[in-house]
């Protein structure tokens, strides 16, 4: 039988083949961006709860009603807007899930959707999928901020969608109060939609704030924010995120989501919603992040590696440029093999992979893992 891929030049991702090189080599695995310790035990006892007490059919297809509800009382709190929770609001298979809704509903055949690289891995082919042809912009190590007039040179009639990431994975950095600014003023009187992954909020240091594109009025009303409660609550095999837009566009996304998930999985969602009646963790989570980057950070300082110290996400890029001009991708399978570390080499997320010579390191990590793989970057 013959067929054609969709997706010819997409094979394993880099996360993948990362994490099976490092169990192959009993590697320490910081490269794929998931905590190795236990989410709380009260959260995990609020999951057999609500299977005992019956929360195992269908939710409903917007997401079970009193998380919906405490998702709306978080934005009011922190960031002082509203997303009505009947009809701006939807609970979803984890981000993932979401973003590729989102760009689904909105992209069609030959319209044009802006990103920033080194980008997360799943837009482009969600963008793919539905036709639609990636604009990339390169941020520029190792600071990795957004030059706003290349933004807007690459601003067409096509332009369908533009994704941002902050605080971002793979760099680490933040958009400030200024780079919404600006972008809010770029998009002012188009019909872009923005697609707003925020995935990391709760994680940010330095005393640094989260701007989300809800707090700026002209952006939120062309906005979908994703989060995810698999980053906030350590458990992100619980695959459980959620989206917030306007009601015009939340229409339109549910009408896919239906088709797509109909609903996403409920005595999970039911003890979400029990856990954020108390909503302390959120706020703690980028106290505990920020402890876990300095602890590693200070355990590194005299090795060969160089580094800015993220200000957000639990990921860390190294730059290795003093120890070797090894392309990143051969020095991360080495650093596996040979000194049994696995990290993430960036390249792979970058324009034409441009290799800036970074690995990036997640510090999601227990301390004694952080001190093992601390032990092993300052012998290279
Ligand atoms: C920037 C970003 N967006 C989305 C996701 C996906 O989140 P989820 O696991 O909730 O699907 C991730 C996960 O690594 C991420 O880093």
């Amino acid at each position: 039988m013959q067929h054609h891929s969709k997706l010819p030049n997409v094979g394993t991702t880099i996360f993948t083949v990362m994490s099976s090189l490092a169990q192959k080599h009993s590697a320490l695995n910081l490269s794929q961006g998931f905590p190795n310790f236990k989410s709380d035990q009260k959260l995990i006892d609020l999951v057999t709860n609500a299977m005992n007490s019956g929360f195992n059919q269908y939710a409903p297809m917007q997401g079970n009603l009193e998380l919906r509800l405490a998702i709306a009382h978080k934005f009011e709190a922190l960031y002082h807007t509203s997303y009505h929770p009947d009809s701006e609001i939807t609970v979803t298979a984890g981000a993932t899930q979401a973003i590729f809704t989102i760009i689904s509903t909105f992209v069609k055949p030959m319209d044009e959707v802006i990103l920033f690289r080194p980008a997360y891995d799943c837009y482009e082919p969600a963008i793919a999928l539905n036709g639609g042809k990636t604009i990339s912009v390169q941020l520029e190590a190792p600071l990795y901020k957004v030059v706003w007039k290349e933004v807007s040179k690459k601003i067409t009639s096509k332009t369908k969608m533009v994704i941002i990431n902050t605080p971002q994975n793979q760099s680490g950095t933040i958009f400030s109060e200024d780079d919404m600014l600006q972008l809010q003023e770029l998009l002012k009187g188009t019909d872009i939609i923005l697609l707003s992954d925020e995935v990391y909020e709760h994680i940010i240091f330095d005393a640094e704030k989260h701007y989300s594109a809800c707090l700026f009025p002209d952006l939120k009303s062309r906005s979908f924010i994703v989060a995810s409660f698999g980053k906030t609550f350590h458990n992100t095999g619980w695959k459980l995120g959620y989206c917030c837009a306007p009601k015009e566009l939340m229409v339109e996304f549910q009408k896919i989501h239906q088709f797509n998930v109909f609903c996403v999985n409920h005595p999970t969602q039911k003890a979400l919603a029990d856990y954020l009646k108390e909503p302390n963790h959120y706020k703690e989570l980028s106290t505990f992040y920020q402890r876990k980057r300095d602890l590693f950070l200070s355990l590194i300082k005299e090795s060969r590696f160089k580094f800015t110290p993220a200000q957000g996400t639990y990921f860390q890029i190294l730059d290795y440029s003093n120890i070797t001009i090894e392309n990143d991708v051969d020095f991360a399978k080495r650093l596996t093999i040979a000194h049994k570390i696995a990290a993430i080499p960036l390249s792979v997320f970058n324009t034409d992979n441009l290799d800036n010579k970074v690995l990036r390191f997640c510090f999601a990590k227990t301390d004694d893992t952080l001190r093992q793989a601390a032990d092993i970057l300052n012998t290279i």
